[in-house]
Protein backbone atom coordinates (compact mmCIF):
# COMPACT_ATOMS: atom_id res chain seq x y z
CA UNK A 1 0.00 0.00 0.00
CA UNK A 2 1.83 3.51 -0.99
CA UNK A 3 0.26 6.42 1.17
CA UNK A 4 0.21 8.25 -1.79
CA UNK A 5 -3.18 6.46 -3.34
CA UNK A 6 -4.74 7.09 0.13
CA UNK A 7 -8.17 8.78 0.70
CA UNK A 8 -7.38 10.30 3.74
CA UNK A 9 -10.34 10.84 6.10
CA UNK A 10 -10.62 12.25 9.85
CA UNK A 11 -12.59 8.75 10.50
CA UNK A 12 -10.61 6.65 9.04
CA UNK A 13 -7.75 7.63 11.85
CA UNK A 14 -9.74 8.33 14.27
CA UNK A 15 -10.43 6.12 17.63
CA UNK A 16 -13.78 5.78 18.59
CA UNK A 17 -14.71 5.56 22.12
CA UNK A 18 -18.31 4.65 22.91
CA UNK A 19 -20.27 6.01 25.87
CA UNK A 20 -23.13 4.48 27.04
CA UNK A 21 -24.19 7.37 29.10
CA UNK A 22 -26.63 5.34 32.02
CA UNK A 23 -23.62 3.66 33.19
CA UNK A 24 -21.14 6.16 32.35
CA UNK A 25 -21.27 8.44 35.75
CA UNK A 26 -23.99 9.84 37.80
CA UNK A 27 -24.28 13.26 38.82
CA UNK A 28 -27.49 13.78 40.79
CA UNK A 29 -28.11 10.79 42.99
CA UNK A 30 -30.42 8.72 41.40
CA UNK A 31 -28.65 5.72 40.76
CA UNK A 32 -29.09 6.34 36.42
CA UNK A 33 -25.95 8.06 34.73
CA UNK A 34 -26.30 11.40 33.08
CA UNK A 35 -24.68 14.05 30.97
CA UNK A 36 -23.80 15.66 33.85
CA UNK A 37 -22.07 13.11 34.76
CA UNK A 38 -20.53 13.03 31.67
CA UNK A 39 -19.45 16.41 31.70
CA UNK A 40 -17.67 15.82 35.02
CA UNK A 41 -15.52 13.26 33.28
CA UNK A 42 -14.58 15.19 30.08
CA UNK A 43 -11.00 15.89 31.14
CA UNK A 44 -10.67 11.81 31.85
CA UNK A 45 -12.12 11.27 28.09
CA UNK A 46 -9.36 14.05 26.37
CA UNK A 47 -6.88 12.09 28.56
CA UNK A 48 -7.45 9.32 26.49
CA UNK A 49 -6.53 10.46 23.30
CA UNK A 50 -9.39 9.34 21.27
CA UNK A 51 -10.81 11.68 18.53
CA UNK A 52 -14.60 10.57 18.24
CA UNK A 53 -16.92 9.44 21.17
CA UNK A 54 -20.31 8.02 20.50
CA UNK A 55 -23.41 8.27 22.64
CA UNK A 56 -25.71 5.74 22.84
CA UNK A 57 -29.71 7.10 22.53
CA UNK A 58 -30.01 10.14 24.80
CA UNK A 59 -33.41 11.62 23.35
CA UNK A 60 -36.75 11.31 24.96
CA UNK A 61 -37.79 7.82 25.87
CA UNK A 62 -39.39 5.57 28.06
CA UNK A 63 -36.69 2.99 28.53
CA UNK A 64 -37.86 0.12 27.71
CA UNK A 65 -35.08 -0.80 25.50
CA UNK A 66 -32.59 1.85 27.61
CA UNK A 67 -33.57 4.84 25.15
CA UNK A 68 -33.73 2.45 21.90
CA UNK A 69 -37.24 3.07 22.50
CA UNK A 70 -37.65 7.34 21.71
CA UNK A 71 -40.66 9.14 22.41
CA UNK A 72 -39.49 12.15 21.04
CA UNK A 73 -36.22 12.70 18.64
CA UNK A 74 -35.73 16.47 19.81
CA UNK A 75 -35.79 16.45 22.89
CA UNK A 76 -33.37 15.12 25.84
CA UNK A 77 -34.54 12.00 27.96
CA UNK A 78 -35.43 13.55 31.47
CA UNK A 79 -33.18 10.95 33.44
CA UNK A 80 -29.99 12.29 31.43
CA UNK A 81 -30.68 16.14 31.46
CA UNK A 82 -31.90 18.87 29.35
CA UNK A 83 -31.03 20.29 26.43
CA UNK A 84 -28.86 22.70 28.02
CA UNK A 85 -26.52 19.99 29.13
CA UNK A 86 -26.35 18.42 26.06
CA UNK A 87 -25.27 21.82 24.40
CA UNK A 88 -22.15 22.25 27.21
CA UNK A 89 -21.17 18.55 26.81
CA UNK A 90 -20.72 18.96 23.02
CA UNK A 91 -18.76 22.20 23.52
CA UNK A 92 -17.13 20.30 26.00
CA UNK A 93 -16.06 17.44 23.61
CA UNK A 94 -15.25 20.21 21.11
CA UNK A 95 -13.15 22.56 23.30
CA UNK A 96 -11.16 19.55 23.88
CA UNK A 97 -11.09 18.18 20.06
CA UNK A 98 -12.87 15.80 20.44
CA UNK A 99 -15.81 14.84 18.07
CA UNK A 100 -19.78 13.61 19.52
CA UNK A 101 -21.55 10.80 17.34
CA UNK A 102 -25.33 10.40 18.21
CA UNK A 103 -27.05 7.35 17.84
CA UNK A 104 -29.84 7.25 15.04
CA UNK A 105 -32.83 5.09 15.81
CA UNK A 106 -35.04 5.05 12.92
CA UNK A 107 -36.13 1.51 12.14
CA UNK A 108 -38.48 1.98 15.09
CA UNK A 109 -40.04 4.58 17.60
CA UNK A 110 -41.75 4.27 21.32
CA UNK A 111 -45.25 3.11 21.15
CA UNK A 112 -45.24 6.76 22.96
CA UNK A 113 -44.06 8.44 20.21
CA UNK A 114 -47.15 10.82 19.06
CA UNK A 115 -46.97 9.30 15.88
CA UNK A 116 -48.02 5.55 17.19
CA UNK A 117 -50.43 7.43 19.51
CA UNK A 118 -51.60 8.76 16.35
CA UNK A 119 -51.54 6.22 14.45
CA UNK A 120 -53.48 3.63 16.40
CA UNK A 121 -56.02 5.79 16.67
CA UNK A 122 -57.71 5.32 14.33
CA UNK A 123 -57.65 3.40 10.45
CA UNK A 124 -57.95 6.90 8.67
CA UNK A 125 -55.67 9.03 11.05
CA UNK A 126 -52.97 10.55 9.01
CA UNK A 127 -50.14 9.33 10.52
CA UNK A 128 -51.61 5.36 10.30
CA UNK A 129 -49.43 4.84 7.50
CA UNK A 130 -46.49 5.86 9.76
CA UNK A 131 -46.52 2.21 10.94
CA UNK A 132 -46.85 -1.39 9.20
CA UNK A 133 -50.45 -2.15 10.02
CA UNK A 134 -52.02 -5.37 8.90
CA UNK A 135 -55.85 -5.30 9.51
CA UNK A 136 -57.07 -8.52 11.60
CA UNK A 137 -60.04 -8.95 8.47
CA UNK A 138 -57.35 -10.35 6.45
CA UNK A 139 -56.62 -13.01 8.90
CA UNK A 140 -53.10 -13.74 10.75
CA UNK A 141 -50.42 -12.10 9.50
CA UNK A 142 -47.32 -14.25 7.94
CA UNK A 143 -45.12 -14.88 10.76
CA UNK A 144 -42.12 -12.55 11.60
CA UNK A 145 -40.12 -13.15 14.67
CA UNK A 146 -39.15 -10.90 16.94
CA UNK A 147 -36.25 -9.98 18.87
CA UNK A 148 -37.41 -8.85 22.11
CA UNK A 149 -41.31 -9.76 22.03
CA UNK A 150 -42.18 -12.47 25.49
CA UNK A 151 -43.41 -14.70 22.44
CA UNK A 152 -41.20 -13.78 20.18
CA UNK A 153 -43.75 -12.87 17.88
CA UNK A 154 -43.11 -9.30 15.68
CA UNK A 155 -46.66 -8.75 14.77
CA UNK A 156 -48.72 -7.14 17.97
CA UNK A 157 -52.48 -6.91 17.78
CA UNK A 158 -53.92 -3.89 18.66
CA UNK A 159 -57.69 -3.56 19.75
CA UNK A 160 -58.57 0.14 18.82
CA UNK A 161 -58.24 -0.47 15.29
CA UNK A 162 -58.90 -4.19 15.18
CA UNK A 163 -54.85 -4.46 13.50
CA UNK A 164 -51.49 -5.90 13.91
CA UNK A 165 -48.70 -3.92 14.32
CA UNK A 166 -45.39 -4.67 12.95
CA UNK A 167 -42.66 -4.93 15.89
CA UNK A 168 -39.22 -6.42 15.04
CA UNK A 169 -37.59 -5.46 18.84
CA UNK A 170 -40.66 -4.94 21.76
CA UNK A 171 -44.17 -4.60 21.79
CA UNK A 172 -43.32 -1.08 22.70
CA UNK A 173 -40.86 -0.51 19.78
CA UNK A 174 -43.11 -0.13 16.50
CA UNK A 175 -41.10 -0.54 13.03
CA UNK A 176 -41.34 3.01 11.25
CA UNK A 177 -42.88 2.54 7.39
CA UNK A 178 -40.33 3.77 5.39
CA UNK A 179 -42.49 3.28 2.31
CA UNK A 180 -44.20 6.60 3.14
CA UNK A 181 -42.64 9.54 1.84
CA UNK A 182 -43.49 11.45 4.57
CA UNK A 183 -41.94 9.31 7.05
CA UNK A 184 -38.55 9.59 5.24
CA UNK A 185 -38.90 13.40 5.28
CA UNK A 186 -39.68 13.63 9.11
CA UNK A 187 -36.46 11.54 9.61
CA UNK A 188 -34.00 13.80 7.39
CA UNK A 189 -35.92 16.81 8.80
CA UNK A 190 -34.71 15.65 12.25
CA UNK A 191 -31.27 14.93 11.25
CA UNK A 192 -30.49 18.07 10.23
CA UNK A 193 -31.98 19.26 13.25
CA UNK A 194 -28.90 17.46 14.76
CA UNK A 195 -25.93 18.27 12.83
CA UNK A 196 -26.95 22.01 12.90
CA UNK A 197 -26.84 21.55 16.33
CA UNK A 198 -23.18 20.74 15.07
CA UNK A 199 -22.95 17.08 16.05
CA UNK A 200 -20.26 15.27 13.50
CA UNK A 201 -21.79 11.97 12.71
CA UNK A 202 -24.44 9.50 13.43
CA UNK A 203 -24.33 5.28 14.09
CA UNK A 204 -27.10 4.04 12.48
CA UNK A 205 -29.39 1.83 15.03
CA UNK A 206 -30.26 -1.20 12.84
CA UNK A 207 -30.36 0.52 10.05
CA UNK A 208 -30.43 -1.90 7.39
CA UNK A 209 -33.49 -3.60 8.64
CA UNK A 210 -35.69 0.01 7.35
CA UNK A 211 -36.88 -1.75 4.17
CA UNK A 212 -39.41 -4.28 4.50
CA UNK A 213 -40.50 -6.97 2.08
CA UNK A 214 -44.08 -5.28 1.48
CA UNK A 215 -45.52 -8.19 -0.29
CA UNK A 216 -44.95 -9.88 3.19
CA UNK A 217 -43.58 -13.07 1.96
CA UNK A 218 -44.50 -16.42 3.80
CA UNK A 219 -40.61 -17.39 5.05
CA UNK A 220 -41.47 -20.40 6.16
CA UNK A 221 -39.86 -22.31 8.84
CA UNK A 222 -36.73 -19.74 8.28
CA UNK A 223 -38.99 -16.97 10.16
CA UNK A 224 -37.14 -16.89 13.24
CA UNK A 225 -33.67 -16.69 15.52
CA UNK A 226 -30.50 -15.75 13.36
CA UNK A 227 -31.83 -17.18 10.47
CA UNK A 228 -34.75 -14.35 10.01
CA UNK A 229 -31.50 -11.62 10.49
CA UNK A 230 -30.57 -12.42 6.85
CA UNK A 231 -34.33 -11.82 6.13
CA UNK A 232 -34.84 -8.16 7.44
CA UNK A 233 -31.35 -7.04 6.35
CA UNK A 234 -32.45 -7.60 2.49
CA UNK A 235 -35.47 -4.90 2.42
CA UNK A 236 -35.84 -4.22 -1.53
CA UNK A 237 -35.47 -0.39 -1.19
CA UNK A 238 -32.67 -0.40 1.26
CA UNK A 239 -30.10 1.13 -0.77
CA UNK A 240 -32.07 3.17 -2.60
CA UNK A 241 -33.61 4.95 1.21
CA UNK A 242 -29.72 5.35 2.55
CA UNK A 243 -28.92 6.78 -0.61
CA UNK A 244 -31.98 8.95 -0.61
CA UNK A 245 -30.61 10.08 2.79
CA UNK A 246 -27.17 10.57 1.71
CA UNK A 247 -28.24 13.14 -1.09
CA UNK A 248 -30.85 14.73 1.34
CA UNK A 249 -28.55 14.76 4.36
CA UNK A 250 -25.83 13.58 4.81
CA UNK A 251 -23.49 14.96 2.06
CA UNK A 252 -24.26 18.44 3.34
CA UNK A 253 -22.12 18.35 5.96
CA UNK A 254 -18.44 17.04 7.11
CA UNK A 255 -19.51 14.00 9.42
CA UNK A 256 -19.78 10.32 9.39
CA UNK A 257 -22.18 7.58 9.34
CA UNK A 258 -21.77 4.20 10.66
CA UNK A 259 -24.10 1.45 9.87
CA UNK A 260 -25.18 -1.03 12.87
CA UNK A 261 -25.56 -4.02 10.00
CA UNK A 262 -26.96 -6.95 11.55
CA UNK A 263 -27.08 -9.48 7.76
CA UNK A 264 -24.20 -7.34 6.36
CA UNK A 265 -21.80 -10.04 5.43
CA UNK A 266 -17.93 -9.56 2.76
CA UNK A 267 -20.21 -10.24 -0.10
CA UNK A 268 -22.89 -7.35 0.50
CA UNK A 269 -20.86 -4.73 2.64
CA UNK A 270 -19.57 -2.63 -0.15
CA UNK A 271 -23.11 -2.17 -1.61
CA UNK A 272 -23.43 0.18 1.67
CA UNK A 273 -20.53 1.23 2.32
CA UNK A 274 -18.58 1.74 -1.42
CA UNK A 275 -17.95 6.02 -1.42
CA UNK A 276 -19.41 5.57 -5.04
CA UNK A 277 -22.85 4.79 -4.09
CA UNK A 278 -22.87 7.44 -1.93
CA UNK A 279 -24.89 5.96 1.19
CA UNK A 280 -22.78 5.99 4.18
CA UNK A 281 -18.99 5.43 5.64
CA UNK A 282 -18.61 2.26 7.69
CA UNK A 283 -20.89 -0.59 8.86
CA UNK A 284 -20.15 -2.93 11.68
CA UNK A 285 -21.03 -6.53 11.69
CA UNK A 286 -21.34 -9.20 13.72
CA UNK A 287 -19.62 -12.22 12.29
CA UNK A 288 -16.65 -12.65 15.43
CA UNK A 289 -19.42 -11.76 17.86
CA UNK A 290 -21.63 -15.13 16.37
CA UNK A 291 -17.96 -17.31 17.21
CA UNK A 292 -18.84 -20.00 19.21
CA UNK A 293 -22.54 -18.46 20.13
CA UNK A 294 -26.16 -20.17 19.25
CA UNK A 295 -29.81 -19.35 19.41
CA UNK A 296 -30.61 -17.05 22.55
CA UNK A 297 -27.02 -16.61 23.06
CA UNK A 298 -26.32 -20.23 24.07
CA UNK A 299 -22.30 -21.04 23.91
CA UNK A 300 -20.47 -23.92 22.46
CA UNK A 301 -17.31 -25.17 22.27
CA UNK A 302 -16.47 -22.77 20.00
CA UNK A 303 -16.70 -19.43 21.46
CA UNK A 304 -13.14 -18.77 22.04
CA UNK A 305 -12.14 -20.57 18.83
CA UNK A 306 -9.09 -18.56 17.91
CA UNK A 307 -8.36 -19.94 14.41
CA UNK A 308 -11.97 -18.99 13.30
CA UNK A 309 -11.26 -15.68 14.53
CA UNK A 310 -8.59 -14.93 12.62
CA UNK A 311 -10.27 -16.15 9.49
CA UNK A 312 -13.25 -13.90 9.97
CA UNK A 313 -11.28 -10.73 10.79
CA UNK A 314 -8.94 -11.39 8.03
CA UNK A 315 -12.08 -11.75 5.60
CA UNK A 316 -13.66 -8.83 6.45
CA UNK A 317 -10.27 -7.03 6.24
CA UNK A 318 -9.62 -8.57 2.54
CA UNK A 319 -13.16 -7.10 1.86
CA UNK A 320 -12.21 -3.50 1.54
CA UNK A 321 -9.00 -4.15 -0.27
CA UNK A 322 -9.93 -2.05 -2.94
CA UNK A 323 -12.93 0.16 -1.54
CA UNK A 324 -14.96 0.99 1.51
CA UNK A 325 -13.41 1.22 4.80
CA UNK A 326 -13.50 -1.55 7.90
CA UNK A 327 -14.73 -1.00 11.57
CA UNK A 328 -13.19 -3.36 14.32
CA UNK A 329 -14.82 -3.84 17.90
CA UNK A 330 -14.69 -6.08 20.65
CA UNK A 331 -17.08 -5.23 23.54
CA UNK A 332 -20.49 -2.62 22.86
CA UNK A 333 -23.49 -2.42 24.94
CA UNK A 334 -24.91 -5.72 23.35
CA UNK A 335 -21.95 -7.33 24.07
CA UNK A 336 -19.71 -9.26 26.50
CA UNK A 337 -16.69 -7.33 28.03
CA UNK A 338 -14.03 -8.11 25.90
CA UNK A 339 -11.64 -9.73 28.54
CA UNK A 340 -14.46 -12.03 29.24
CA UNK A 341 -15.28 -12.91 26.03
CA UNK A 342 -11.58 -13.14 23.75
CA UNK A 343 -8.93 -12.64 26.92
CA UNK A 344 -8.80 -14.27 30.02
CA UNK A 345 -10.19 -12.74 32.99
CA UNK A 346 -9.02 -15.22 35.92
CA UNK A 347 -6.92 -12.75 38.46
CA UNK A 348 -3.57 -13.96 36.91
CA UNK A 349 -4.64 -13.20 33.51
CA UNK A 350 -6.95 -10.18 33.28
CA UNK A 351 -4.27 -7.66 32.84
CA UNK A 352 -2.07 -8.62 30.76
CA UNK A 353 -4.74 -10.17 28.80
CA UNK A 354 -6.92 -6.65 27.98
CA UNK A 355 -4.05 -5.02 27.45
CA UNK A 356 -3.08 -7.44 24.44
CA UNK A 357 -7.00 -6.83 22.98
CA UNK A 358 -6.30 -3.63 22.97
CA UNK A 359 -3.17 -3.67 21.21
CA UNK A 360 -5.33 -6.13 18.89
CA UNK A 361 -8.06 -3.37 18.13
CA UNK A 362 -5.92 -0.98 17.65
CA UNK A 363 -3.21 -2.03 14.99
CA UNK A 364 -5.83 -3.65 13.01
CA UNK A 365 -6.91 -1.61 9.65
CA UNK A 366 -10.13 -0.29 10.12
CA UNK A 367 -11.38 2.25 12.40
CA UNK A 368 -11.45 0.97 16.22
CA UNK A 369 -14.47 1.45 18.25
CA UNK A 370 -13.87 0.54 22.02
CA UNK A 371 -16.29 0.37 24.30
CA UNK A 372 -16.15 2.53 27.82
CA UNK A 373 -14.69 0.49 30.73
CA UNK A 374 -12.74 -1.98 28.79
CA UNK A 375 -9.77 0.34 29.25
CA UNK A 376 -9.84 -0.67 32.47
CA UNK A 377 -9.65 -4.03 31.96
CA UNK A 378 -13.48 -4.19 33.58
CA UNK A 379 -14.86 -7.65 33.01
CA UNK A 380 -18.18 -9.54 33.16
CA UNK A 381 -20.16 -9.42 36.61
CA UNK A 382 -21.72 -12.66 35.62
CA UNK A 383 -24.93 -12.61 37.63
CA UNK A 384 -26.12 -15.65 39.29
CA UNK A 385 -29.75 -14.51 39.60
CA UNK A 386 -32.37 -13.80 37.11
CA UNK A 387 -33.82 -11.15 39.25
CA UNK A 388 -30.52 -9.13 39.03
CA UNK A 389 -30.69 -8.50 35.11
CA UNK A 390 -32.32 -5.38 33.42
CA UNK A 391 -32.46 -6.48 30.19
CA UNK A 392 -35.53 -7.13 28.42
CA UNK A 393 -33.88 -9.24 26.12
CA UNK A 394 -32.30 -12.05 28.81
CA UNK A 395 -35.54 -11.63 30.76
CA UNK A 396 -37.63 -12.25 28.10
CA UNK A 397 -35.48 -15.41 26.82
CA UNK A 398 -35.13 -16.99 30.40
CA UNK A 399 -39.02 -17.03 30.46
CA UNK A 400 -39.55 -18.34 26.77
CA UNK A 401 -37.13 -20.92 27.67
CA UNK A 402 -38.87 -21.84 30.95
CA UNK A 403 -42.25 -21.77 29.06
CA UNK A 404 -40.29 -24.50 26.74
CA UNK A 405 -39.20 -26.47 29.68
CA UNK A 406 -35.69 -25.59 28.26
CA UNK A 407 -32.41 -26.07 30.10
CA UNK A 408 -32.22 -22.71 31.76
CA UNK A 409 -29.06 -23.89 33.77
CA UNK A 410 -27.30 -24.05 30.73
CA UNK A 411 -28.88 -21.31 29.91
CA UNK A 412 -27.97 -18.83 32.70
CA UNK A 413 -24.85 -20.05 32.59
CA UNK A 414 -23.69 -19.23 29.03
CA UNK A 415 -25.38 -15.95 29.30
CA UNK A 416 -23.18 -15.04 32.33
CA UNK A 417 -21.32 -14.98 29.59
CA UNK A 418 -22.76 -13.43 26.58
CA UNK A 419 -25.89 -10.84 28.31
CA UNK A 420 -26.25 -7.73 27.37
CA UNK A 421 -25.99 -6.61 30.92
CA UNK A 422 -22.33 -7.12 31.13
CA UNK A 423 -21.29 -4.35 29.44
CA UNK A 424 -23.91 -2.81 31.41
CA UNK A 425 -22.68 -2.65 34.91
CA UNK A 426 -21.32 0.96 35.60
CA UNK A 427 -17.68 2.16 35.00
CA UNK A 428 -15.97 2.05 37.79
CA UNK A 429 -14.07 5.11 39.10
CA UNK A 430 -12.30 4.60 42.20
CA UNK A 431 -13.12 2.39 45.72
CA UNK A 432 -15.24 4.81 47.13
CA UNK A 433 -19.35 3.38 47.66
CA UNK A 434 -20.79 1.91 44.04
CA UNK A 435 -17.23 2.34 42.63
CA UNK A 436 -17.85 6.30 42.03
CA UNK A 437 -20.97 5.63 39.83
CA UNK A 438 -23.38 6.70 42.17
CA UNK A 439 -23.81 8.52 45.56
CA UNK A 440 -27.37 6.58 45.17
CA UNK A 441 -28.38 3.17 44.27
CA UNK A 442 -26.92 2.21 40.93
CA UNK A 443 -29.81 1.09 38.25
CA UNK A 444 -27.86 -2.19 37.73
CA UNK A 445 -25.18 -3.43 39.96
CA UNK A 446 -21.75 -2.66 39.99
CA UNK A 447 -18.96 -5.08 39.87
CA UNK A 448 -17.95 -6.07 42.95
CA UNK A 449 -14.40 -6.43 41.92
CA UNK A 450 -14.43 -2.09 41.68
CA UNK A 451 -12.41 -2.30 44.96
CA UNK A 452 -9.64 -3.51 42.69
CA UNK A 453 -10.29 -2.81 39.23
CA UNK A 454 -11.28 0.92 39.31
CA UNK A 455 -9.96 4.40 37.21
CA UNK A 456 -8.50 5.99 40.23
CA UNK A 457 -6.16 2.93 41.15
CA UNK A 458 -4.58 2.94 37.52
CA UNK A 459 -4.37 6.24 37.07
CA UNK A 460 -0.99 6.91 38.42
CA UNK A 461 0.26 3.08 37.86
CA UNK A 462 2.48 3.15 34.53
CA UNK A 463 1.73 -0.68 34.08
CA UNK A 464 -1.94 0.00 34.17
CA UNK A 465 -4.39 -1.31 31.27
CA UNK A 466 -5.54 2.40 30.99
CA UNK A 467 -2.44 3.56 30.60
CA UNK A 468 -1.56 0.80 28.44
CA UNK A 469 -4.37 1.85 26.26
CA UNK A 470 -3.14 5.47 26.24
CA UNK A 471 0.08 4.52 24.90
CA UNK A 472 -1.48 2.27 22.53
CA UNK A 473 -3.82 5.42 21.25
CA UNK A 474 -1.01 7.60 20.52
CA UNK A 475 1.08 4.73 18.80
CA UNK A 476 -1.89 4.14 16.67
CA UNK A 477 -3.06 7.87 16.21
CA UNK A 478 0.98 8.86 15.24
CA UNK A 479 1.68 5.89 12.70
CA UNK A 480 -0.15 5.86 9.93
CA UNK A 481 0.89 2.24 8.71
CA UNK A 482 -1.25 1.10 11.74
CA UNK A 483 -3.83 3.08 10.09
CA UNK A 484 -3.64 2.78 6.44
CA UNK A 485 -1.23 -0.52 5.94
CA UNK A 486 -2.09 -3.63 4.37
CA UNK A 487 -3.00 -6.58 6.18
CA UNK A 488 -1.22 -9.47 5.98
CA UNK A 489 -1.98 -12.84 8.43
CA UNK A 490 0.47 -15.28 9.21
CA UNK A 491 -0.10 -18.90 10.67
CA UNK A 492 -3.17 -18.94 10.18
CA UNK A 493 -3.88 -22.31 11.49
CA UNK A 494 -1.80 -21.72 14.63
CA UNK A 495 -4.44 -22.31 17.51
CA UNK A 496 -2.47 -20.03 20.20
CA UNK A 497 -0.80 -16.86 18.08
CA UNK A 498 -2.20 -14.07 16.11
CA UNK A 499 0.40 -12.95 14.12
CA UNK A 500 0.34 -10.37 11.61
CA UNK A 501 1.64 -7.65 9.37
CA UNK A 502 0.74 -3.96 8.51
CA UNK A 503 2.56 -2.65 5.44
CA UNK A 504 2.77 1.25 3.86
CA UNK A 505 5.65 2.21 1.59
CA UNK A 506 9.01 1.50 3.08
CA UNK A 507 7.72 0.52 6.74
CA UNK A 508 6.47 -2.86 8.00
CA UNK A 509 5.39 -4.03 11.16
CA UNK A 510 4.59 -7.05 12.50
CA UNK A 511 2.09 -7.37 15.15
CA UNK A 512 2.18 -10.48 17.66
CA UNK A 513 -0.08 -11.50 20.00
CA UNK A 514 -0.18 -15.07 22.46
CA UNK A 515 -3.70 -15.47 23.20
CA UNK A 516 -2.97 -18.40 25.36
CA UNK A 517 -1.07 -18.66 29.04
CA UNK A 518 1.82 -20.93 27.67
CA UNK A 519 5.05 -19.20 26.01
CA UNK A 520 5.11 -18.95 22.44
CA UNK A 521 8.25 -19.15 19.81
CA UNK A 522 7.51 -17.03 16.23
CA UNK A 523 10.32 -16.68 14.19
CA UNK A 524 10.79 -13.08 13.14
CA UNK A 525 14.24 -13.04 11.92
CA UNK A 526 15.88 -9.47 12.29
CA UNK A 527 13.95 -6.34 13.22
CA UNK A 528 14.68 -2.66 14.18
CA UNK A 529 12.53 -2.12 16.82
CA UNK A 530 9.57 -2.86 19.38
CA UNK A 531 7.17 -0.20 19.31
CA UNK A 532 4.75 -1.67 21.83
CA UNK A 533 5.12 -4.45 24.48
CA UNK A 534 2.49 -5.06 27.58
CA UNK A 535 6.06 -6.70 28.81
CA UNK A 536 8.58 -5.91 30.56
CA UNK A 537 11.04 -7.58 28.29
CA UNK A 538 10.97 -9.57 24.86
CA UNK A 539 12.55 -12.98 25.00
CA UNK A 540 14.86 -12.62 21.89
CA UNK A 541 17.32 -15.41 20.46
CA UNK A 542 18.57 -16.10 16.83
CA UNK A 543 15.60 -14.17 15.45
CA UNK A 544 13.37 -15.65 17.51
CA UNK A 545 10.81 -13.99 19.61
CA UNK A 546 9.32 -16.05 22.82
CA UNK A 547 6.27 -14.52 23.64
CA UNK A 548 4.70 -14.89 27.53
CA UNK A 549 1.18 -16.01 28.30
CA UNK A 550 -0.95 -13.56 26.56
CA UNK A 551 2.00 -11.04 25.90
CA UNK A 552 1.63 -8.78 22.83
CA UNK A 553 4.19 -6.85 20.91
CA UNK A 554 4.22 -4.31 17.80
CA UNK A 555 7.95 -4.46 16.50
CA UNK A 556 9.04 -2.72 13.64
CA UNK A 557 10.60 -5.23 10.88
CA UNK A 558 11.91 -3.45 7.54
C1 LIG B 1 -29.44 -2.27 18.34
C2 LIG B 1 -28.95 -1.72 19.64
C3 LIG B 1 -29.58 -2.48 20.76
C4 LIG B 1 -31.08 -2.30 20.67
C5 LIG B 1 -31.61 -2.69 19.30
C6 LIG B 1 -33.01 -2.19 19.08
O1 LIG B 1 -29.04 -3.58 18.16
O2 LIG B 1 -27.57 -1.72 19.68
O3 LIG B 1 -29.09 -2.09 22.01
O4 LIG B 1 -31.71 -3.05 21.66
O5 LIG B 1 -30.83 -2.16 18.26
O6 LIG B 1 -33.03 -0.81 18.92
CA1 LIG C 1 -28.49 10.76 37.36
Amino acid sequence: MQLANIKREWWKEAVVYQIYPRSFQDSNGDGIGDLRGIIQRLDYIASLGVQVVWLNPIYGSPNDDNGYDISDYRSIMEEFGTMEDFEELLEGFHARGIKVVMDLVVNHTSDEHEWFKQSRSSRDNPYRDYYHWWPAEKGTPPRRWSYFDEEANAWRYDEPTDAYYLHYFSRKQPDLNWENPKVRAEIYDMMHYWFKKGIDGFRMDVITFISKHEDWPDFGDEFQGNKMIDRYAEGPRLHEYLHEMNREVLQHYDIMTVAEGPGTHTHNVLDLVDEDRQELNMNYHFDHQGIGVGERFIINEDFQNLVKFKQVMSDWDAAFNEKGWNTVYFGNHDFPRMVTRWGNDSPEWRVASSKLLSTYLLSMRGTPYYYMGDELGMNNIKFDNIEDYKDLMTINWYHLTKAEGGDLDKFMESHKLCARDNARTPVQWDNSDHGGFTSGTPWIKVNPNFTEINAASQENDPDSPLNYFRRMVKLRSENLTLIYGDYQLLHPEDENLYVFTRRLDDEKLLVALNFSTTPQRIEVGEFKEVLINNYHNLDVEDGVITLQGWQAVIIKVA
